[in-house]
């Protein structure tokens, strides 16, 4: 009897593993700061920003509701699945998805610092944002 709830618990314990794995997935969690990669649009992609990062090319196709990305010092997330919780309202963030100086400008103005860890909370950190795809 003792041994067939052992069993019956390892099978849950598996599955709940499972679950967890396959929602870790489904986030979009990507370790690899090369989120321009993913892009499809054009086959020939720009050797210079390969390596370097999301360019603002890349973070600015992630500026809707459903997809929202965001750079602040230095570093992209994805803040979507916070976006129905912020108090503020979804719309005081939403002009903001998908940029990197003018989110961390009106997010300071708004927050000062106050707010910085728990946007890195919430959000998933994509990689780095590469700058210098922004000066371009
Ligand atoms: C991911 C980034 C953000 C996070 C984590 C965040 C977090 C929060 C939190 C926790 C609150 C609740 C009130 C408080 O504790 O002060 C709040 C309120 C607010 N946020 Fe944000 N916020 C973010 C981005 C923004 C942006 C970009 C704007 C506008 C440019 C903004 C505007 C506001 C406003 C207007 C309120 C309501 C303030 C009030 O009721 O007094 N937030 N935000």
């Amino acid at each position: 009897m003792d041994k067939r709830l052992l069993y019956v618990g390892l099978i849950v314990a598996i599955v709940l593993v499972g679950i967890f794995l396959i929602r870790a997935n489904q986030s979009g969690y990507n370790p690899q700061p090369t989120a321009n990669t993913n892009s499809n649009s054009s086959g020939g992609s720009s050797t210079n920003n390969s390596s370097s990062g999301v360019p603002l090319s890349e973070l600015s196709k992630h500026s809707t509701v459903d997809d929202c990305w965001v750079a602040y010092d230095g570093k992209v997330y994805d803040i979507t699945s916070f976006l129905p919780n912020h108090r503020g309202g979804i719309n005081r963030i939403l002009p903001y998805c998908g940029t990197a100086d003018e989110f961390q400008k009106a997010f300071t103005k708004q927050h000062g610092t106050s707010k910085v860890k728990l946007l890195m909370n919430v959000g998933v950190l994509i990689g780095d944002f590469d700058v210098m795809g922004a000066v371009q």
